[in-house]
């Protein structure tokens, strides 16, 4: 996958009557179509058997794991508290448990969104917000961002309580290497992420961070302890503690003021440190194309306002690699 740039035509309507056409270009890293090849099978070979994950004294077969959506599979109980019902099994037949998506950790995958320690505030915040169409992600056709928005317009108000009680109860955790380079392994997209090309071979990283899980299998079993590697540009990480630790001569503003000394979140202003590159880069882009409004983002304009695509890149490779 070299293409760095798709072109998406997003219509916006504004006030009651008045239609405009936006054009954005997309930086694919961090908006993966929804699946392009690769050289892995469409459908793996069905081993039938019992399936594991390294770590965990669970067992489930194939077909159990395929049958048990919108539940999630629990392969580490001992890494988090007793999941409330709307987290651990959801609200059968259409409302996916919180932790299928953000794992029972709360630990969250690339396509979606770390939330553990996140405050309750902040979480009944954003899932207003998405309820609301402030939301619609600047790829609205994206299949994790339709599928968010379609649980937080489908639970109540009691859930999304428990729900957020119990992810800001939960210690952030990452199992991301971010590693600087200029060649990284051929990826494709699927389930919403990017992965190594079972075909092998390598390519110049370019204007991208290429953030892969280490094992598929891992990822698609969901397993909580899935380790990924982050690849971004070699210099990316020093850039973007500059922009983020100085501003960067005014191209930006001191995100420790409002996010917090170490970037850990500072009351309902969410941390930034070891999330995962692709969901922040795609709040930047977000924030900065009006594709991420209402909640508190007014605070972020100035933040985002004259920083360049690159920037962002630069910015979310560094804030990846602190300590969550
Ligand atoms: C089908 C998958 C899915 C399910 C189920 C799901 N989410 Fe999400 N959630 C997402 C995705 C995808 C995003 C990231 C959207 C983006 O990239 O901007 C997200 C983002 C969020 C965010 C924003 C995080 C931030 O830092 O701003 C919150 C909060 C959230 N989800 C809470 C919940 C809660 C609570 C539940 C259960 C009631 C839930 N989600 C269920 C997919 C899901
Ligand atoms: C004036 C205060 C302020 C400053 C300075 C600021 N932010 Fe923010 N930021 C916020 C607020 C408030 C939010 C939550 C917006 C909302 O309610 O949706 C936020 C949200 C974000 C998000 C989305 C996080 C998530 O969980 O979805 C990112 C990414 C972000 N900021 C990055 C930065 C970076 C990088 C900097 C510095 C270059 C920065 N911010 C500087 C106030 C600020």
């Amino acid at each position: 996958m070299t293409v760095s740039c798709r072109l998406l035509t997003v219509v916006a309507i504004l006030g009651a009557t008045t239609m405009v056409a936006i054009a954005a270009y997309l930086p694919v890293w961090a908006f993966p179509p929804a699946g392009s090849g690769g050289s892995r099978p469409a459908t793996a070979p069905d081993e039938g058997g019992a399936k594991h994950v390294p770590g965990s004294t669970v067992t489930l077969t194939r077909k159990q794991l395929a049958a048990h959506g919108p539940a999630v599979p629990d392969w580490h109980p001992e890494d988090h508290p007793p999941m409330p019902e709307i987290v651990a099994k959801g609200r059968e037949p259409q409302v996916f448990a919180c932790g299928y998506c953000h794992l029972p950790t709360g630990a969250g995958r690339p396509e979606n969104a770390s939330l553990a320690g996140l405050t309750p505030g902040y979480i009944k915040m954003q899932l207003l917000a998405f309820r609301k169409g402030e939301r619609p992600g600047s790829d609205p056709t994206r299949g994790p961002q339709t599928a968010m928005i379609a649980v937080a317009k489908a639970v109540t108000d009691a859930e999304v309580e428990q729900a957020a009680e119990y992810f800001a109860g939960a210690k952030p955790v990452t199992f991301l290497k971010v590693i600087e380079t200029g060649t990284v392994p051929k990826t494709y997209s699927v389930g919403g992420i990017f992965a190594k090309d079972p075909g092998g071979g390598t390519e110049p990283i370019g204007s991208r961070i290429v953030e892969v899980p280490e094992e598929l299998d891992r990822f698609e079993q969901r397993d909580g302890r899935t380790p990924y590697i982050a690849y971004v540009p070699v210099g990316s990480l020093q850039r973007g503690e500059r922009l983020v630790t100085t501003g960067g001569d005014g191209r930006t503003v001191l995100c420790a003021t409002c996010h917090g000394p170490d970037l850990r979140g500072l009351a309902d202003i969410p941390r930034l440190a070891g999330r995962s590159p692709s969901y922040l880069m795609r709040q930047l882009f977000d924030l900065k194309n009006g594709a991420r409004t209402g909640g508190a983002t007014v605070l972020m304009k100035a933040t985002v306002a004259n920083l360049s695509e690159e920037d962002m890149l630069d910015i979310v490779a560094y804030l990846a690699s602190r300590q969550p």
